[in-house]
């Protein structure tokens, strides 16, 4: 990629669709897992912050920095549980990738598509160390827009092949088996989250609620379960019964954001949890035995979306679905900026 000093590359929806395309799904999730990985093994060199969150009485509104000192991102995130409704998306996304040198961006994209398959593919990374050995068996609790992305990251990473979907709309999992037809799984479309979790290794939580809810109680989480957490992740806004956080290991992202954000919020904010880079870089143990219940407690943090910027960035070079976008003024004399406004003008005029 070559571009002029006032040209950004521009990922669109359109051109994020067809990178994923080009590159094929499963390995997209498998090449940013590895990223992700890669980046959380070196999780010292990053600038860390809580994301800023701005919440009202529908959602939130989030702004999510980071650095490593040469490369910065961010990501502009929304979460609102009713927007189904009217057709919009619960979470939309985009993202900022610059060079911490000049301050220049050196990327604009979507990131609603990013977005899911960097959670899933968080997820899976979670599942590597947290999971029981050969599992093959997840339900899925939520199946709207993250599920599938979810499923595909657990077969990729993990080779899960058996799903157990629940929603209260069975529409959702009617669409999410639908969906994932053709992509080699056992699907069971369960009518109740107790029919859902029978004979799971991995428990997925994805549902959407402004409040906190109880989507998994404490009597349906069985020794050796894996539970990965992602639709509890705003101040007030829950999924599991704090039972069952009291019988579980728990790993988190960075656990500044998580305590406010995510379970464990209805925990003393001293009770114990792994940070899921020490595992990573083999600094704490991941899961210590077959019987314990390990809790991915995901909330989403700014480096996992650092990594899924830098590998599109990355995957450019050779699979060139982007535009060029004349986001950055140029003027011939950088300290003349007005004289560019005003040739513009006169060219306007003429
Ligand atoms: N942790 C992260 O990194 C991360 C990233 C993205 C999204 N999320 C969160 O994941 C959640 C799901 O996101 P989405 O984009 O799939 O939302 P979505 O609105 O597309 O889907 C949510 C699904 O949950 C179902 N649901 C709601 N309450 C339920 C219940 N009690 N039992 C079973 N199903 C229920 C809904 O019917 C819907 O199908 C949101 O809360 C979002 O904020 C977390």
């Amino acid at each position: 990629m070559s571009l002029k000093l006032n040209v950004v590359p521009f990922v669109s929806v359109d051109s994020m669709m067809k990178l994923v395309n080009a590159i094929g799904i499963e390995r997209f999730l498998v090449e940013l897992a590895a990223c992700i990985e890669a980046d959380f093994r070196r999780w010292e060199n990053f600038d860390k912050t809580p994301r800023v969150a701005s919440h009202s009485a529908e959602g939130v509104i989030e702004l999510m920095p980071t650095s490593d000192g040469e490369v910065y991102g961010f990501k502009y995130v929304n979460g609102h549980p009713k927007n189904t409704r009217d057709g919009r998306q619960t979470v939309t996304a985009f993202g900022v990738l610059a060079d911490v040198s000049t301050g220049y961006p050196v990327l604009l994209t979507e990131m609603t598509i990013l977005t899911a398959l960097r959670t899933a593919a968080m997820s899976a990374v979670a599942g590597k160390y947290l999971a029981p050995k050969g599992a093959r068996t997840m339900a899925v609790i939520g199946n709207g827009a993250q599920s599938e992305f979810q499923a595909l990251a657990f077969k990729a990473l993990l080779g899960v092949d058996r799903l157990r979907l629940y929603d209260i709309d069975r529409a959702a999992s009617l669409r999410c088996a639908r969906n994932l037809a053709g992509y080699g799984f056992d699907v069971t479309i369960c009518s109740t989250v107790e029919d859902a979790v029978q004979g799971a290794e991995i428990v997925t939580t994805v549902t959407a609620d402004k409040q906190n809810a109880t989507i998994l109680t404490d009597n349906l989480v069985g020794a050796g379960v894996f539970i990965n957490g992602v639709g509890g992740d705003c101040p007030g806004k829950t999924e599991l019964h704090r039972d069952i956080l009291l019988r579980s290991g728990i790993f988190v992202e960075y656990t500044p954001q998580t305590r406010i954000e995510g379970e464990i919020q209805q925990l003393a904010p001293d009770h114990p949890v792994t940070e899921l880079w020490e595992v990573i870089a083999g600094r704490k143990e991941g899961r210590t035995t077959e019987a314990q219940i390990t809790l991915f407690d995901s909330v989403g943090f700014a480096i996992e979306d650092f990594s899924a910027l830098r590998y599109v960035r990355s995957q450019l070079q050779t699979v060139p679905h982007y535009e060029e976008l004349d986001l950055l003024a140029d003027p011939d004399e950088p300290r003349d900026l007005f004289g560019m406004l005003l040739r513009a003008q006169a060219a306007q005029a003429a």
